[in-house]
């Protein structure tokens, strides 16, 4: 099927839109300190996306050129029937590319499935490898189910493999090498991310590490080769070649180096409001709009609506407190 001629999806900036990131629930098996707030406000069920209208929102943006779609959460693997959800959305003509962001913790008996129905890869939260450090971060939760987590994806190929690895200075900032091996050892990238001001239960500026001082460490130094010149990502990324030859490290800066210039994305919560930038509090609310019956022409029109009013350059102001908008929600 031709794609139908909607044009594509360019906001005021010029900059094409080929992403979505789609919070499937906002809610987690774990409770990590930067990411889930103090007083939870779970929506109703009733105000979540159903599989369909999901379904029915890729479709159509992906008819406005969008290719590429990872799913998130809270937790996307505690939704029942994801494997379904994948099943779907694979076989939306134009979506090249379907990951997910994880926490692994379920995985193991998912990864199969979620491979058999079209899944390509999987990025893989990782803090740490202490069992009881994991446990502090995660609010509780237990480091093994994400090893063997780990273990299956790789098993069944769901690869290349991520891991996102949260800065936090003082608490896994001694231990980063060591992720950097354990990851170069099964061909996983490791991306170093800044610390966000997006929860209420951590104090940003004492928990912030950047970039820039992670790579004065020597342990870093020793395996990552900055004299090479990087290669940039989409976004606020960049990547540098590991010094044994065995991949490559990723460095995520979204507080002290921003490149929203290049940023192609959108997000979708799990209640169907879509967001044009992660900081921002500029989204359409798609939901209400299914709700009321809209048809494909007026969604059409909504979706371009959300894009039009993306931001030429987000600005972190939440600090947290305000838990509607925290990262469980709008899923990394
Ligand atoms: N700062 C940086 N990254 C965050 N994530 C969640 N909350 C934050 C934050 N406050 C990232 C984690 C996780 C993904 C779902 O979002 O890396 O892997
Ligand atoms: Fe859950 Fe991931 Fe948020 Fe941790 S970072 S609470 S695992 S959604």
């Amino acid at each position: 099927m031709a794609k139908k001629d909607k044009g594509f999806l360019s906001d005021r900036f010029g900059r094409r839109i080929s992403y979505l990131r789609i919070s499937i629930t906002d809610r987690c098996n774990h409770r990590c300190t930067y990411c889930a707030p103090i007083v939870e406000k779970f929506k109703k069920r009733a105000d979540i996306l159903s599989f369909d209208e999901i379904v029915r929102i890729v479709r159509l943006m992906a008819e406005m050129g969008v290719t590429k779609v990872r799913l998130t959460g809270g937790e996307p693997l505690v939704r029942r029937g994801v494997e379904d959800l994948v099943g779907m959305l694979s076989e939306i003509y134009g979506i090249e590319d379907l990951s997910m962001t994880t926490n692994a913790s379920l995985l193991s008996g998912l990864a199969r499935g979620l491979k058999q129905k079209g899944l390509r890869r999987l990025n893989i939260s990782l803090d740490t490898l202490k069992p009881g450090l994991f446990r502090e971060i995660s609010g509780g939760g237990e480091l093994k189910p994400v090893l063997l987590g780990i273990d299956a994806a790789i098993k069944e190929g769901l690869v290349p493999i991520k891991f996102n690895t949260v800065l936090l200075r003082g608490t896994n900032e001694e231990e980063l090498a060591d992720i950097l091996d354990f990851a170069a050892d099964r061909m996983i990238t490791v991306r170093f991310i800044e610390l966000m001001p997006m929860s209420d239960r951590i104090d940003w500026k004492k928990n912030y590490l950047s970039i820039d001082d992670v790579l004065k460490r020597g342990d870093i130094m020793e395996r990552v080769d900055t004299s090479r010149e990087p290669e940039r990502g989409s976004t606020a990324a960049y990547s540098l070649p590991l010094r044994s030859g065995r991949g490559n490290a990723g460095f995520i800066s979204p507080m002290s180096n921003r490149f929203c210039g290049q940023c192609n994305r959108m997000r979708l919560t799990s209640d169907g409001k879509l967001r044009s930038c992660l900081p921002a509090d500029m989204d359409v609310d798609l939901k209400a709009a299914l709700k009321a019956h809209a048809g494909d022409e007026e969604l059409t029109l909504l979706i371009k609506k959300a894009v039009s009013i993306k931001p030429e350059m987000g600005v972190y102001t939440s600090t947290g407190e305000d838990t509607e908008k925290g990262m469980i929600h709008i899923g990394g």
